[in-house]
């Protein structure tokens, strides 16, 4: 890979939590604000592949995919590096010696597989212009505020949540780094009706993920046979990730991710969040989900 993130280019080095700053209206590690105008400006290529999502809803798992997919299926290839050097993250800005999103990408020949969190509104307008494909995945805001909240727990990268109340009232307002779950699974729900964007699930994908893996693999305008199509499942289940060094961020610092305090590859189900909901929780998130989500058309399903 173009950069190295080797142990001794950190020493001394002292890990401290990001300030959130804010680009219309939506809170954004500082250090990304600070570039903005540069993120803004990114200039994708028509061939770019882009995965979005809101945080913790199996970006991971679907840049795994279609790695595999673009790969024709070779392990190999897609063991060449990290996740978060094999694809970059358009609006990450980390401490020198890390490259940023954008360093990374430009050290690549298109097609490149980019990711990003970012909002369906503040998304570079050249992806637009030139016309890249997207796949979009969406998770339940339950299971996505319980995955989000133990992440935060571990990742020194960002935000420290508090505890499970407080985190709780925070994700429900989107008082959390990329704002509100509602206001980013509607705004690309309505942006798949103008671009070209897969809007997939991730209850789908635990359903059925061959079934998703082909639905993927036609929008990229891939025709891979059943055995190749076996391969890529195989290389992506829960387990196999979990235990692919490749994919499973243990290659990141444990300063940065301390997987002692909760594993980057923690549970991948559906229906977690029944383990950390209290049944008063249960009754204000219901009420200001009807608010927010009636009546929009978008489904979701918190069990299976
Ligand atoms: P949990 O914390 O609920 O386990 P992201 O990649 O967007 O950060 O999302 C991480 C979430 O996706 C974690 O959820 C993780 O376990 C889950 N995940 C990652 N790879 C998965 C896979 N192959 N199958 C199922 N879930 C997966």
């Amino acid at each position: 890979m173009a950069f190295e993130r080797n142990a001794e280019h950190f020493v001394g080095y002292v890990m401290q939590r990001p300030f959130l700053g804010c680009v219309s209206g939506v809170p954004l590690d500082q250090r990304t604000c600070d570039t903005w105008g540069d993120i803004l400006n990114f200039q994708a290529h028509p061939e770019d592949i882009l995965v979005a999502a809101y945080p913790k809803a199996g970006i991971t798992w679907m840049q795994e995919i279609v790695d595999m997919i673009y790969t024709d299926g070779d392990t190999e290839r897609c063991r060449r590096g990290p996740t978060y050097d094999r694809h970059p993250f358009i609006e990450a800005v980390a401490p020198k010696p890390v490259p940023s999103g954008l360093q990374l990408a430009d050290s690549m020949k298109p097609p490149r597989i980019l990711k990003t969190h970012l909002p369906v509104q503040l998304l570079p307008p050249s992806f637009w212009v030139q016309d890249c494909k997207v796949i979009y995945i969406a998770r339940n805001a339950k299971d996505s505020m319980v995955s989000y909240f133990h992440f935060q727990r571990m990742n020194k990268g960002l935000p420290d949540p508090g505890n499970w109340e407080a985190y709780f009232s925070k994700f429900l307002t989107g008082d959390v780094q990329w704002g509100s779950w509602f206001d980013h699974v509607l705004g690309w729900w309505k942006a798949k009706d103008q671009h070209q964007v897969l809007y997939t699930f991730y209850e789908d994908m635990i359903e059925d993920p061959r079934r998703e893996i082909s639905k993927v693999m036609r929008f990229l305008g891939k025709d891979l046979s059943e055995e190749v199509l076996e391969k890529i499942y195989q290389h992506t289940t829960f387990q196999a990730m979990k235990e692919n060094p490749m994919a499973n961020y243990s290659t990141m610092p444990s300063f940065v991710m301390d997987q002692s305090v909760s594993p980057f590859m923690r549970k991948g189900i559906v229906g977690d969040w029944k383990n950390h909901f209290t049944v008063s929780q249960n009754i204000t998130f219901e009420e200001e989900y009807k608010r927010r989500m009636e009546g929009r058309g978008l489904i979701f399903r918190t069990q299976l």
